[in-house]
Formats: C-alpha cells, structure tokens, sequence
C-alpha cells in the first residue's frame, strides 16, 4: 500500500510548510525531513504562542507521532540542541519521539566558516545564503569525507573531525580570510566549535537509527509517513534559478532519496505556495515590487525571515513559475497560504505570461536573468476580508479558478492566517 505523502514548497522557500505539516500531523504516524538544514526556518502557531523549527521536523507538537531527521538532511548539533531547549520549556519530550537517521550528515563549524568566506569572496554575486553552513557541509557529502550521526559512536570519531577540520581550514585560508576574519553565531571560531563538540556528547541521548530500515518496515507495518520539504522547488539545485539556490534537491522526488524509500511508496503530493511571491537572497525574481506595492505587501504579509530576520523581496504571483512547479512535482493538490494578506487590495495582480522582446511566453525559460524578460500581468479585482469556507467572497473564487486553471491543480486548502485554527480545506485530498 502507498502510504507516503510528500509536502513540499513551490516557490522560493516560506510558503507556510511549517503551519501545514503541523495541521495535518493529526492524520499521519510519522513525520519526517528529508532535505535541507537549518536554513529552513518553519513557523507554527497555536494557542497564542509561535514556535521556529529549523532542523526538527513540525509534527513535533503532536506528542504521539514520530518525528525523524532523515539522511538527506545536514545536521547542526548547535542549532539543534537550541530547538531542543525551547521545545523542552513547552512541556515536551523531544527524546521520546524524535529519531536521527545515522547517515544523516554534520554541519561542522568549519562548514560554517567557509559559507561565510565563500559569500565573502563572492562579492556582489553573493547567493545571499542563510549562512548555516549547507552549502560545504553537502559538498564534503559529496566529495566523500563528510562526518555522520553514526560516526559518533565510533572510537574514531574525534580523528575523522580533525582530518575534515584540517582539509577545509586549507581550503578556507586559500580564500585569504583567517579565522578571526568571522563569528559564527557572536563566537570566535575556536569558542564555537567547542560549543559544538560538547553538544555532540547531548546528541547522545536522542535514538540514532538505521532509519532506511526503520521506515521501511514501518511502512510494511501498515504506518503513514508525512514527508516534510523545506526551501522551495525555485530553489532546487537542478530546477531552480542556478546559481541562485541552495544546495539539496527539494523537489518532492528527493523524499525518496532522503529518506531511503522507493518511489513505488509515494501516494500524494501537496504543493505549498503563497498567494503572492517572496524570495531571500539574491537572485532573479520576474514579478519583484522593488516599490511601495512590495513594501505594502511586506507589510500586510510580515514578511521578515524567521532565520534570519532578513527583509523578504515581495511581488505578485507567478504563474508560468507556479506551473513548471505543479509540474515537475506533479502535484495532486495545491494549498494556497497568506491570503488574508492579500485581504481588502483594490486590485490583484498576476504574472500570466513573460514577454521577451515581443515574444509571449507561458513556461519558465532557462535563463530567468535575460534583462528583456517582463511578466504580463492580468488584473482580478481584490476581496474584502473573509473567514468563512461556505461563503467564499465571488473576487477569491475567480482568482483561485484562474490559478487552478494555468496550474491543472485543485487548490484544496486555503491558509487565512498563522494560527493552525485559520485554515479552509475546500476538497478532501486526503483521498
Ligand atoms: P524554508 O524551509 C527561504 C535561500 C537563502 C539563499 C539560498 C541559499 O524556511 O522555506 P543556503 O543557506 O541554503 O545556502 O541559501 O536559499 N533559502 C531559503 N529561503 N526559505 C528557506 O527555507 C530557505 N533556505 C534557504 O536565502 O537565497
Ligand atoms: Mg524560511
């Protein structure tokens, strides 16, 4: 039996997975990351309060679910450990009921000091990265030295962490920079990797599992799995605007990949998108409102980073980007966040098409760079405020139609505000 659903984002990241991922928690045994790290920055709210999620995954509310770190995640046992901290002050228990893939990759302090250097060094191309290490951290995965959860258990471990330490330190005094030249998080290198070694000792009291084995037979078991994606499909490193992006797959086919489990298991995916568009860090974005319209949207949307509490880049929604995302993901159903920030506009404005010179196109072309490409806009007249699902105002029908329409996709869920309460679920995709 299929009985993996897969959430991902299809824009550049902050859809609103985290408030999903914890409503829809109650109808799964599991949930689980499968890519990224602490560049996500995932935002619940319920009961008045707000809780940031960067590493662990947002079903952790739900005291009777499992919640797992799988492979295809880079781990910071800092990061972490703070998360750990503030969910252990709600009342909770985190140690029961979250387990660590032990092939799970470490985000090292080094890593941390080579993102910055590297951005640095950069200049005015910089990707504008989270500046958590992601990037070094899944190069050395790939370059087949990186250190994993598992490896803590081995007497070797301290030796493997001073080879990567010596190697990448070389690499980052190639760059001209030395160590001194960066704080990570407010401390000097030295000060924060011992921080980081004396964490790893309180790694050791969260279950490291075999979880390729673990999830497998959970499933033969008749258990449902949420698969939780973070960043957005704009920023996967094959599909989104390179070199502008981060530096996992996170479209949804990665779920296999970063959880360990064939394709054949997968039931439905959902898209996450918002009724608007936002981006963080460089790069281009067709339907950006460098202008007082994307202040305003800013505004109405508080759209800060929750990472990193950057100003988010704000514009319209962008449909031939929306499209090639619904489709590459195939996406069975669409959940629309933030629309109460686009409540009581006059007028709403969609990009339908790019015009380039005086050609019209509708698909999103390789070079999203090209100074000529402008979107084309079509205008819906906006709707005043609402929090009702059986009397939707005529203004947001129309508007969800025409994204259902360019898209092929049911829109299914619709997202009015942060808190888990302020959400309308049009059609059963649970089905
Ligand atoms: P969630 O899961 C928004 C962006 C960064 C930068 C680029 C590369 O909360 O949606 P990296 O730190 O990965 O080297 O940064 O990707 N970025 C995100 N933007 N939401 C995220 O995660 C992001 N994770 C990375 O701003 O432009
Ligand atoms: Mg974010």
């Amino acid at each position: 039996m299929k009985s993996v659903d897969v959430l991902i984002g299809l824009q550049w990241g902050d859809e609103g997975k985290g408030k999903i991922v914890d409503f829809l928690a109650p109808e799964y045994d599991i949930i689980a990351r499968f890519q990224g790290g602490p560049n996500a920055g995932h935002t619940l709210e319920f009961n008045g309060e707000k809780h940031i999620m960067h590493s662990i995954p947002s079903g952790i509310f739900h005291p009777a679910k499992i919640n797992i770190i799988g492979n295809g995640v880079v781990f910071d046992p800092v990061i972490f450990n703070k998360e750990i901290s503030e969910l252990i002050s709600c009342g909770l228990n985190p140690s029961e009921n979250l387990y660590i893939y032990k092939r799970t990759h470490f985000i090292l302090p080094v890593h941390r000091l080579l993102d910055a250097a590297l951005e640095k060094a950069k200049g005015t191309s910089k990707i504008g990265s989270t500046l958590k290490g992601i990037g070094p951290a899944y190069t050395d995965k790939y370059a087949r030295h990186g250190l994993r959860i598992g490896d803590i258990d081995n007497y070797d471990f301290i030796d493997k962490y001073n080879n990567i330490k010596k190697l990448q330190l070389k690499n980052f005094h190639s760059l001209n920079f030395d160590e001194n030249d960066f704080l990570i998080d407010n401390l000097p290198f030295l000060e924060y990797e011992k921080l980081w070694l004396e964490t790893i000792e309180l790694i050791k009291h969260f279950k490291r599992i075999d979880g390729e084995i673990y999830i497998n037979e959970q499933i033969k078991n008749g258990k449902t799995i949420l698969a939780e994606g973070a960043q957005g499909t704009l920023l996967d490193v094959d599909f989104g605007s390179y070199p502008y992006v981060t530096s996992s797959n996170t479209v949804a086919s990665a779920a296999c990949t970063g959880l360990g489990i064939s394709p054949s298991h997968i039931r439905k995916i959902f898209g996450v998108f918002k009724a608007y568009c936002t981006r963080v860090g460089s790069g281009p974005f067709p339907t950006e409102q460098d202008n007082e319209t994307g202040e305003m949207l800013r505004t109405k949307g508080n759209e800060y980073g929750s990472t990193t509490g950057r100003p988010r880049r704000c514009g319209w929604l962008d449909l031939p980007a929306l499209q090639y995302a619904t489709t590459i993901n195939a996406v069975d159903a669409l959940f629309m966040m933030k629309v109460d920030a686009l409540d009581n506009l006059e007028q709403i404005p969609v990009c339908s098409a790019y015009a380039i010179n005086d050609e019209i196109i509708e698909y999103l072309p390789f070079n999203l760079e090209n100074l000529e490409l402008k979107p084309v806009y079509t205008n819906f007249k906006g709707w005043n405020n609402f929090n009702n699902q059986y009397h939707l105002p005529e203004e947001f029908v129309n508007y969800i139609k025409y994204i259902e329409k360019k898209t092929n996709t049911p829109i299914s869920l619709v997202s009015m505000g942060a808190d888990r309460s302020k959400t309308i679920v049009l059609y059963d995709f649970m089905k």
